[in-house]
This record gives C-alpha cells, structure tokens and sequence, in this order.
C-alpha cells in the first residue's frame, strides 16, 4: 500500500520524506488555509519534495470553474493530481480531464456507490474518508472492504485512497481491507513506526550489550 501524507507543513514533509517511505501527498482546502500560504506556492513546494502523486483540490463548484483551476494546478508540476469533490459537476469534469490526461483524485466519498460514479467517470483515484464517518458512529473500515469488492468486481483501475485517518490502527485495517493507498497526518506517520514493546525490547537489548561490554566495530 502507498502511503501518503495528508499536509501542508512542506518542513515537516521533508524531515519525513528522507525516510523513503512517503509515496505521496494530498492537500485540502482547510489544509491550505491552515498553512496561511498562496496554494500555488506551496503545491509547487510540495511538488519539489516528492516524485509521487500530489493531490491539489480545486475551488469551484461549476464545471467550468473546475476545468480552468485544474488545468492551472495540474501545470504547476506533472505530479499534481486534480482532487475534485463528489458531485455531478465534479464527475463531469473528471471525465472532461481524463480526456486530456490531467490525473483527478475524487474527494468526500462516503458510499461505495459514489465510489462506483467515480470510477466510472475516469477517476484515477477515489478518497473514502473513514474517521469522518467514524465520527457519525457509522463503520469507515466497511466503506473501504465495499469499495475493494465493487472495483475487483468490475475490474475499475481507480486507486482506493484511503483518506481521513486518524490512527495507525486505521492504516493497517486499510491496507488489510485491501486499499491501494492511505493519505495520513504526520503524527500518524510517526506512529506508524511504534509499538511499547518494541521500545521495552530496545531498551533491554541496548542494557545486555552494555553489560557484554563488547564492540562491533
Ligand atoms: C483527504 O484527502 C483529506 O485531506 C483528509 O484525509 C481529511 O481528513 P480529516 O477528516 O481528518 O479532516
């Protein structure tokens, strides 16, 4: 599974990035405005960083609109993703971009159904956010299980991309449920990388080689 990070702090990123492990990014009109920084600025930043796809989210509601801010991000670099939101004016243009080989990535999916539309309508990938539907006491993990069925089923090539997770637990219900990707925050990231056992087995390990007193080198 690709895992993505889910930010707009590019210092972060980076430390992050030399880890090898961060296949990607996505951004959001919220992340955006929590950085306080021009969008173009730092997609192109971001851009700079990882090879991988960086997903930027258009602003307009109309086709129209979402057709010239897409084709405006999607300049900035050949690895920006155009996310557009789940409606029919954003499926439309999906189709439209698809056309021109602009890569879309398909915002706030919350039913396979939905999933389904936007595989159909050329999605490169598709974002089914779990903890939000956490949130309103409904089960995430299942939306991803029913996406992973619906697109084997049909043999849809749009990536299922895990988004709106909020724990390491969610990425590896993710990645057993079968999605391609997971977009996380960076303290996610972090997480991923720790258990209190492997911490307690360190620290006993580094305690016995002290006593062995003995070198490697
Ligand atoms: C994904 O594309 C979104 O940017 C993100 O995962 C939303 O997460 P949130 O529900 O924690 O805001």
């Amino acid at each position: 599974m690709q895992i993505f990070l889910d930010t707009t702090d590019v210092a972060a990123l980076k430390t992050l990035a030399a880890t090898g492990l961060v296949d990607g990014v996505t951004t959001n009109p919220s992340l955006i405005a929590k950085s306080g920084r021009p969008m173009l600025e730092v997609i192109a930043e971001i851009c700079a960083v990882v090879e991988g796809p960086v997903s930027a989210e258009v602003s307009a509601m109309d086709v129209e609109g979402m057709l010239a801010e897409g084709r405006k991000l999607a300049a900035i670099a050949p690895n920006v993703v155009v996310k557009v939101p789940m409606t029919k004016e954003g499926l439309i243009a999906v189709r439209l971009f698809a056309e021109e080989g602009i890569q879309t990535n398909v915002t706030l999916c919350f039913t396979a159904a939905q999933a389904l539309l936007a595989a159909k309508a050329g999605a490169g990938y598709v974002s089914p956010f779990i903890g939000r539907l956490d949130d309103i006491g409904e089960d995430g993990m299942q939306l991803i299980h029913d996406i992973r069925a619906v697109f084997d089923n049909y043999a849809f090539d749009t990536e299922i991309l895990a988004a709106s997770v909020r724990t390491a637990e969610h990425v590896q219900a993710a990645a057993i449920a079968g999605a391609d990707c997971a977009t996380i925050p960076p303290a996610v990231f972090e997480a991923l990388f720790r258990h209190p056992l492997t911490e307690k087995g360190l620290q006993q390990f580094m305690l016995d080689w002290a006593t062995a007193g003995q070198t490697i080198l």
